[in-house]
């Protein structure tokens, strides 16, 4: 078929894309020279939800210096079930814990050799020996900035709900008038100057005319939807005060074309030892045990909808466009619950693409180098993603 012909292409293409990614970063990773090994990232990639390498503190302490401070064996006990030594009565891990709010850290299935692996890659302070420092040097745009500034704030939301409520009431008043103009005209006949109820009948209707033109334009679009959820999980909680990181939970968003929603089991990496809340104590915690008791998926409300015949894909956007996830979904972390802040449109999509440099050291594709090479050439002074084919029909639509 026609249609499931492109959506292979596409697949296709963001899997040879993917490829090339996982082919470069192991090429920089695979430089060895503090003696960690490549996998040591990866390894950590569990303990950043809760932990900076010289970052400030999350779920957890700002594990900087901590090789210094404590001895390689207690590290790799507390590291592997740090709850054994708070239950056998170690100082140390119990004055840790307490001062943590006694939340557990949970235990890792890491051997000897991988959890002395990680504590040299904390030791370089994160950093995998030799690996290139990963340079963006991509600007946000103006359009950007203000999308993040405006974006999230429940306020602006708020105000946009009252424009639209203020839109339906004039389109009641225009009616009413209408029925009014109509009925005097033909039956009260009050108003002597048949003028009068034309020059009324006209306006109200170019009023409704231009509501309806708008509501047509945005039909099917849901800027500031904000559906209540099965569990009151809030955003803010999770990425702004204990501020972990967007893609602990939406792993798949640097892979994939969708971010996701995370399943429960990565709730309970973290709730399998933290059981209430302060905002809401046991109640809404207790409803991710009842999901896991009764093996059924929470049911969560999609927010952020694009009709069938569109094509976005996170990956492009996020891993190679390096487009933040705020530029689009505002400022999530300061949300208790979500809310659609941009309105999705093709306008939108567009108005970014136009405007937005691209990074050209991004050299995956042959349209990049060629672009690279005239941009030394003086030919052009920067790329956009219009250069890229960001304003094709075929690119946006299957
Ligand atoms: C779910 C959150 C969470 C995850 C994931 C996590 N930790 Fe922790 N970690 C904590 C908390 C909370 C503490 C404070 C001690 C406590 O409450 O038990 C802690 C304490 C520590 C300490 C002791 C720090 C000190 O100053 O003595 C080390 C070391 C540590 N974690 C390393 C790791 C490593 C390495 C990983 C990944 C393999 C990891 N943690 C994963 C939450 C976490
Ligand atoms: C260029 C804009 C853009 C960026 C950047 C972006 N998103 Fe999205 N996101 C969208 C659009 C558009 C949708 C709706 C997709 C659909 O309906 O097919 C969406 C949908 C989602 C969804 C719903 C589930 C899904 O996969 O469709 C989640 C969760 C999400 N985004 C999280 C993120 C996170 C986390 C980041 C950053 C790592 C991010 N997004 C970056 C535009 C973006
Ligand atoms: C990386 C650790 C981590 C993960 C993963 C995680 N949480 Fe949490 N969650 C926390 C912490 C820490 C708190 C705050 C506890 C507090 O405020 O005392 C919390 C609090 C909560 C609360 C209570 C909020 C309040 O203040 O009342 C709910 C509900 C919740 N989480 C649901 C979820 C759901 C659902 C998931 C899975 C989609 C999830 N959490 C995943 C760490 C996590
Ligand atoms: C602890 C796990 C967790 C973290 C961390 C997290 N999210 Fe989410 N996210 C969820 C869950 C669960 C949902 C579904 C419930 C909801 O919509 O609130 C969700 C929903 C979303 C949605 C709406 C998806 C839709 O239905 O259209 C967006 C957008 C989103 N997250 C973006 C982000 C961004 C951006 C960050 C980082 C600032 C982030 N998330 C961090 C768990 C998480
Ligand atoms: C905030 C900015 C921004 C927004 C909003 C945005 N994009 Fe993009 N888009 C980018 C960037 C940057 C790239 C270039 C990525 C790269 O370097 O390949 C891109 C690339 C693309 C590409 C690939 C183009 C090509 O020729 O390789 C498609 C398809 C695409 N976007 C679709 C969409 C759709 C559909 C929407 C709206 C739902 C959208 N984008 C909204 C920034 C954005
Ligand atoms: C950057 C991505 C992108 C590109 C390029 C793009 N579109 Fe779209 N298009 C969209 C999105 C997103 C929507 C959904 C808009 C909405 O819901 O309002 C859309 C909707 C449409 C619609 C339906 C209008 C509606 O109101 O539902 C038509 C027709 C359309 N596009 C035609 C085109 C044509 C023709 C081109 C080439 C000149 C094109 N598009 C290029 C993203 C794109």
């Amino acid at each position: 078929m026609h249609i499931k012909g492109i959506v292979f292409r596409k697949s296709l293409m963001s899997k040879a894309l993917l490829t090339i990614v996982l082919f470069v970063s192991s090429l920089l990773f695979s430089v060895n020279v503090h003696g960690q090994s490549a996998q040591a990232e990866a390894n950590f990639a569990v303990c950043r939800a809760c932990h900076t390498i010289g970052g400030g503190k999350l779920v957890g302490p700002d594990l900087k210096g901590v090789t210094e401070k404590m001895d390689e064996a207690w590290l790799i006990k507390f590291i592997q079930n740090s709850q054994s030594l708070v239950q056998a009565g170690d100082p140390e891990a119990v004055k840790i814990f307490e001062e943590y709010n006694k939340i557990p850290m949970p235990p890792h299935n890491y051997s000897d050799e991988q959890v002395k692996d990680i504590l040299l890659y904390i030791k370089n302070g994160g950093k995998v020996a030799g690996a290139a420092e990963t340079v963006t040097g991509v600007e946000e745009t103006h359009v950007e900035k203000k999308a993040i500034e405006t974006g999230g704030e429940q306020l602006v939301a708020e105000g946009k709900r009252e424009d639209i409520r203020h839109m339906s009431v004039t389109f009641i008043v225009m009616v009413v008038i209408i029925v009014i103009a109509l009925v005097d005209l033909f039956i009260t006949k009050i108003i002597r100057y048949k003028w009068i109820h034309t020059v009324l009948i006209l306006i109200a209707l170019a009023v409704i005319s231009e509501i309806v033109f708008r509501e047509a334009a945005a039909l099917g679009r849901q800027q500031y939807y904000q559906p209540d959820q099965p569990i009151w999980f809030s955003h803010k909680v999770h990425a702004g005060q204990n501020r972990i990181d967007c893609e602990y939970c939406h792993f798949t968003a640097d892979k994939s074309m969708y971010a996701g929603i995370p399943p429960v089991k990565v709730c309970m990496n973290c709730h399998s030892q933290v059981k209430k809340g302060k905002i809401t104590g046991k109640k809404e915690i207790a409803k991710i045990y009842a999901a896991l008791k009764n093996n059924k998926p929470i049911e969560w409300v999609k927010v952020h909808n694009l009709p069938d015949h569109v094509y976005f894909n996170h990956a492009q956007h996020v891993k190679v466009g390096k487009v933040k996830c705020q530029s689009c979904h505002g400022h999530v972390e300061k949300m208790d619950q979500i809310i659609q802040v941009n309105t999705l449109s093709m306008g939108w999509c567009m108005d970014c693409h136009r405007t937005r440099n691209i990074d050209i050291s991004n050299k995956f594709y042959d349209k990049y180098t060629k672009l690279h090479d005239k941009i030394k050439n003086g030919e052009i002074v920067k790329a956009t993603v219009i250069d890229i084919g960001g304003e094709e029909c075929s690119q946006c639509h299957y």
